[in-house]
């Protein structure tokens, strides 16, 4: 047993948050823990949101993290509806709306992030509909019932799993990307073309290049109008163009921040008693040699165990390679690693099947892999992304060999 007498306060209540204090009770911390966060819920999952949940394939039950039941234990106590205002780390407290100081002997910022907000003209208007939480899809489901034409703003991963929901529901789709290709943040064009063409076989309309200059309506909305001026009708927009870290408590109470609140492989900040895990943070990834904030389920429990054990008392370090999916119709992408910088790419299987993987290297390392319905050349990628493997990529096409099989027989 570890920290009896301690009190571990974690601000913020979505998945990392869940998996602290999951982390925390496996290693049998026997101190007090208290979650702390805004939105009514206990901690959830995210990404089924823009997928079954909007799609109404389950229920929001099933979005849990973990049973209520798990929470009702003396040395845990929940608030939630709590909105942090300020961190005093003189005090060592936080400091929350309508209510008296919460004091900690350590803290875990798990603030995650927000949707980035479209500033246009019309923007406020009903109708405009975000997607980050279990609220917001119930909006976005009341809201489809009576629409028939649905404009998405952002061909990222929550537009276009939106349009893949909303198409298969029999809605009229037109997705406005201001990139010149889809998804052009994760993956390489090979993969967005081969994307732009499953939604348009789909019925999807894609702009691509173009920006939102304005939406139209009086009360409602009624139209988007793009930066090349075309007026696209619509009685519900959702916008998906991307995510802003939640630092500005951490930024207040003088912790270093930059684009992220800055951890080390720890997870520890700048103020050794105050720990940070999830989107909101930028760690240090010796895999990539630099700084990296990501936006992934995956960092999000990965940091919250390595800040966890070391509270516990275990060294850990957190040292991963990132990896991230997106289902969009019979599609399952699967992404490890990071391919930015990559000077060699190679696909291996068959795009018209609608199974492949493309595979990014540099200086003939595996840096990243893109797996479309392909889920061993994603496990075996992210083994061999791990290790720094070196492989001939000329062999790396031949779909009949495993990867793990090719590369032990490369020369590297
Ligand atoms: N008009 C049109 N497109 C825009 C605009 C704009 N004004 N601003 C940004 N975009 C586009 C970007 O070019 C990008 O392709 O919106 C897309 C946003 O994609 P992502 O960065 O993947 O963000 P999003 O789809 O909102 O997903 C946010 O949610 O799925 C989770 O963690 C995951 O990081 C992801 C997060």
């Amino acid at each position: 047993m570890t920290g009896t007498g301690e009190r571990i306060v974690i601000a913020g209540a979505g998945h990392a948050a869940g998996q602290v204090v999951a982390t925390l009770r496996q290693q049998k911390f026997a101190g007090q823990i208290v979650l702390v966060g805004d939105e009514p819920w206990l901690p959830y999952q995210r990404p089924p949101l823009s997928k079954k949940f909007l799609a109404g394939e389950i229920p929001s039950e099933r979005l849990y993290f973990k049973p209520g039941s798990f929470y009702e234990d003396p040395l845990i106590e929940v608030r939630l509806q709590t909105r942090i205002t300020a961190i005093d780390r003189q005090a060592k407290s936080l400091k929350v709306d309508g209510d008296e100081d919460i004091g900690y002997d350590k803290l875990v910022l798990a603030l995650g992030s927000r949707p980035r907000a479209l500033n246009v003209e019309g923007a406020d208007l009903e109708g405009v509909h975000y997607l980050r939480s279990i609220s917001d899809v119930e909006g976005i489901s009341a809201a489809l019932d009576g629409s028939r034409h649905l404009v998405i703003v952002g061909a990222g991963y929550i537009g276009l799993e939106v349009a893949a929901v909303t198409r298969a529901l029999g809605h009229d789709v037109t997705v406005v990307e201001m990139a010149d290709r889809v998804m052009s943040r994760v993956v390489s064009p090979e993969i967005s073309d081969f994307y732009q063409i499953e939604h348009a076989n789909q019925g999807v309309k894609l702009r691509l290049g173009t920006t939102v200059a304005a939406l139209s309506g009086r009360k409602r909305v009624e139209g988007v109008e793009t930066g090349d001026g075309e007026m696209i009708p619509a009685d519900l927009v959702v916008v998906g163009i991307g995510i802003v870290a939640n630092t500005e408590l951490a930024v207040d109470a003088g912790l270093e921040v930059d684009d992220g609140i800055i951890v080390d492989d720890h997870c520890q900040t700048s103020d050794t008693d105050i720990y940070a895990v999830g989107d909101c943070t930028r760690h240090p990834n010796r895999i990539y040699g630099r700084s990296l904030r990501l936006e992934s389920v995956h960092n999000a429990v990965e940091q919250a165990k390595t800040a966890a054990s070391n509270l516990c008392g275990k060294e850990s370090q957190y040292t991963q390679v990132p990896w991230f999916w997106s289902d969009q119709y019979d599609l399952k992408l699967q992404i490890a690693g990071l391919s930015e910088g990559y000077d060699d790419v190679v696909i291996r299987g068959n795009p018209a099947e609608k199974s492949f993987a493309c595979l990014y290297l540099r200086e003939k390392r595996l840096i990243a892999v893109d797996a479309v319905n392909a889920p061993r050349d994603f496990v075996q990628s992210k083994a061999l992304i791990a290790e720094g493997t070196i492989i001939a990529s000329d062999r790396l096409a031949n779909a009949d060999q495993s990867l793990k099989d090719l590369a032990a027989a490369s020369p590297g």
